[in-house]
């Protein structure tokens, strides 16, 4: 199907991003994103802190994404917002701003699922996947398995059961007395670090279903352990134990990665989602895909982390189907995918 002429303005606000991006047709024209500061003192995403940085972020940040792209709100097509999963309360400050454009332009609302979006952003700049696609999509709150056999048309073969991999790194920087969030900070370490250096166990789940909840105990009672022996241990020794604990984790994802991959025949294969920035994971992908004749998909930094453009590609796909939403359309903090 070829490109449709359309202005979509996208509002990301699932969760400690205030993000707006603006397409035309499949084209991008920008990505603007504030992360917010306030969380960093608290070891975690406060929701109430969330909602009301949102509230004070949102005008600039549609603005600024207009400006950017060289357009006015009268010029748009139509508002899209992300309706689920997510923070309850960051989700509202979005959708209801969404809903007032929508309905003072006169123009049509689309609500996204913040996963799909994941996914989808692999498709905003080149080279994009062909179907059937393989995606693991790592974010603080999720770990899936995502066979996409279309745009919209997704499965889910494989979720965690307890712990996301985002949380397995932020819990552990946590323990190591790293600021939230930690899993940037791991990855920095862990380039510099030994992976061999401490070894913790890699769950063995039934299927493509993942678990960390484990690999975050182990860590923690190791940690205890060699603290007793040596109050120093943690910092002299945080680059191996960050590479270590990557290496855990990573060779837990990717070993369901490539079972998957091998069962569904599928040759196609990325990652999305926060989790996919880390150096570690995108290098170990690159390797499986050699390993395995895949062709690998790694997105561009500004499309891992939390992001409007991928709230925006999803959208036109959506437009494209002429899958708009009501003004009533609610958020949701959980995915009816
Ligand atoms: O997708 P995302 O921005 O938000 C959610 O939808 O949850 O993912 C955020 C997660 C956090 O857990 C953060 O620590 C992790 O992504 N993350 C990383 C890296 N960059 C972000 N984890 C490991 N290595 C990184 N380089
Ligand atoms: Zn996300």
């Amino acid at each position: 199907m070829s490109n449709i002429p359309s202005l979509i303005l996208a509002i990301e606000s699932s969760c400690d991003e205030t993000s707006a991006a603006v397409f035309e047709g499949d084209k991008m024209l920008t990505n603007f994103i504030a992360t917010q500061k306030v969380h960093e003192q608290y070891g975690g995403v406060v929701p109430e802190l969330a909602s009301r940085a949102h509230i004070q972020k949102i005008v600039p940040v549609v603005s600024e994404a207009l400006k950017q792209a060289g357009k006015e709100a009268k010029d748009l097509t139509a508002v899209a917002f992300t309706q689920a999963p997510g923070l309850i309360g960051s989700l509202l400050v979005g959708a209801c701003f969404a809903k007032g454009m929508a309905q003072s332009l006169a123009i049509p609302l689309i609500a996204v699922n913040h996963l799909q979006g994941h996914v989808l952003a692999h498709w905003i700049e080149d080279p994009k996947p062909e179907f059937p696609f393989l995606c693991l999509t790592v974010s603080g709150g999720h770990t899936q398995i995502v066979r996409v056999n279309d745009y919209l048309d997704m499965e889910i073969v494989g979720t965690t059961i307890d712990d996301a991999a985002g949380e397995a790194f932020d819990k552990i920087a946590k323990m190591l007395g790293l600021p939230y969030p930690g899993g940037p900070l791991v990855d920095k370490y862990a380039r510099e670090g030994n992976a061999q250096a401490f070894s913790f166990p890699i769950p063995q789940i039934e299927g493509y279903n993942f678990s960390f909840s484990g690999i975050k105990t182990a860590v923690l009672y190791f940690l205890q352990k060699m603290k007793k022996q040596d109050a120093t241990f943690i910092e002299n020794n945080i680059k191996d134990i960050c590479a270590s604990v990557q290496y855990t984790i990573i060779k837990a994802l990717m070993q369901k990665v490539e079972k998957a991959a091998g069962d569904l025949k599928i040759t196609q294969v990325g990652i999305g989602g926060g989790v996919s920035a880390n150096s570690g994971l995108r290098d170990t992908l690159t390797e499986y895909g050699e390993k395995n004749g895949w062709k690998t998909f790694l997105p561009a930094f500004q499309f891992c982390t939390d992001n409007a453009a991928m709230i925006g590609m999803t959208a036109y796909y959506k437009m494209k189907k002429g899958l708009y939403a009501p003004l009533y359309a609610i958020p949701s903090a959980k995915a009816s995918w």
